[in-house]
């Protein structure tokens, strides 16, 4: 059989080892043909792609991004987008896609799933907020990198007598806020899931450092919002699938701790060096699981499914059930962060 595969939304550290596992599996054992697809459905969509062979993905194991590239091309919103889709797949003689992505490139894969292409789905992004996998791969990366910096950020922050505001990767939800603040030690945690009013965060800390503390460590997932008429944040411009670019909520808290508390305040911007460079051990183990998974799948003519994560198992789902509603903070796990809050 020839697959396809592709790549999209932003990259995230153990694209590399899924494309590997799927090309090792699926020509090594199964004899099938691989052709990679370039920048996410823009290069299905354009017919631009790679042969994948088991001798293009030697190395790939360790390395960070994505050899196909990737992009954020939504096919639902180019003229004709789905039709030139299915174009490429006849003229290249593709039977089947496993499309790599988050909750945009799986929306897409469901939506022309249902429309008759024979789509396998792998979960990717170091948010971790696809529903339906209890972690996506590149998210443990992404929380020891964000544990690394704010671990630097203490030391710095205690000779300085200083708030560091750590601002880290999340949209829609604060996984990698939660998680990695809690690992650090971080006095505030803000997310998406709870507007913050900016008036506690002041007098948490404040009472932080009437009982002692010289400094206080702040992370913020960069979509935690203020409470409604609290305090103003810039809007960005938006992108093919409506979000809106963002980076600036770090920035502006700094600002107004220091404004109303009176503490030296700076901020550190992780964006997206949290995406950047080699997957954690864990990270290439699930990648490389998920990969595995995905070309069984195909193998035995499943399609319309996702690979996920259950407890210890790597299981199908139905994509519609990855990418119906975002996985958003536990918040039992918030409120064990929230315990060291202040
Ligand atoms: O991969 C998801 C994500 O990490 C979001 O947390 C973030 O808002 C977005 O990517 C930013 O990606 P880019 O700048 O590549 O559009």
């Amino acid at each position: 059989m020839r697959i396809g595969m592709l790549t999209g939304g932003g990259d995230c550290p153990g694209l590399n080892a899924v494309i590997r596992a799927v090309v090792r599996k699926g020509e090594g054992q199964y004899g099938h043909n691989l052709l990679g697809y370039r920048h996410g459905w823009r290069g299905v969509m354009t017919g631009e792609s790679i042969e994948l062979h088991v001798g293009a993905v030697r190395g790939l194991l360790p390395r960070g991004g994505t050899i196909l590239g990737t992009s954020r091309t939504n096919p639902f919103k180019s003229e004709d987008g789905p039709g030139k889709v299915k174009a490429t797949l006849r003229s290249d003689n593709v039977q089947a896609i496993i499309a790599i992505g988050g909750e945009d490139t799986l929306g897409v894969a469901h939506k022309l799933s249902t429309d008759g292409i024979q789509v396998v789905g792998v979960p990717k992004t170091i948010d971790n907020d696809l529903s339906a996998t209890d972690f996506t791969f590149g998210f443990h990366t992404a929380v020891q990198i964000a544990t690394d910096a704010i671990d630097r950020l203490h030391t710095t922050a205690e000779s300085h007598d200083r708030v560091m505001v750590v601002e880290v990767m999340g949209r829609h939800a604060g996984w990698i806020a939660t998680y990695s603040g809690l690992a650090g030690g971080a006095d505030m945690i803000l997310v998406p899931e709870e507007p913050f009013d900016i008036e506690e965060v002041c007098d948490r800390l404040t009472h932080r450092h009437q009982r002692g503390a010289n400094f206080s460590i702040v992370v913020v997932a960069e979509g935690a919002v203020p409470a409604a008429g609290t305090m103003e944040l810039a809007s960005g411009e938006l992108d093919d699938f409506g979000h809106v670019r963002l980076g600036g909520v770090g920035n502006r808290l700094a600002e107004e701790i220091e404004r109303r508390t009176g503490f030296e305040a700076r901020t550190t911007v992780l964006g997206h060096v949290l995406r950047g460079g080699s997957p954690t051990a864990y990270d290439r183990v699930i990648a490389t699981r998920f990969g595995i998974e995905a070309i069984d799948a195909v193998h035995e003519g499943d399609f319309g499914v996702m690979v996920a994560l259950h407890g210890t198992n790597v299981v199908r789902v139905p994509i519609e059930e990855g990418v119906e509603r975002l996985k958003t903070v536990d918040e039992k796990l918030y409120n064990t962060a929230a315990v060291f809050f202040g």
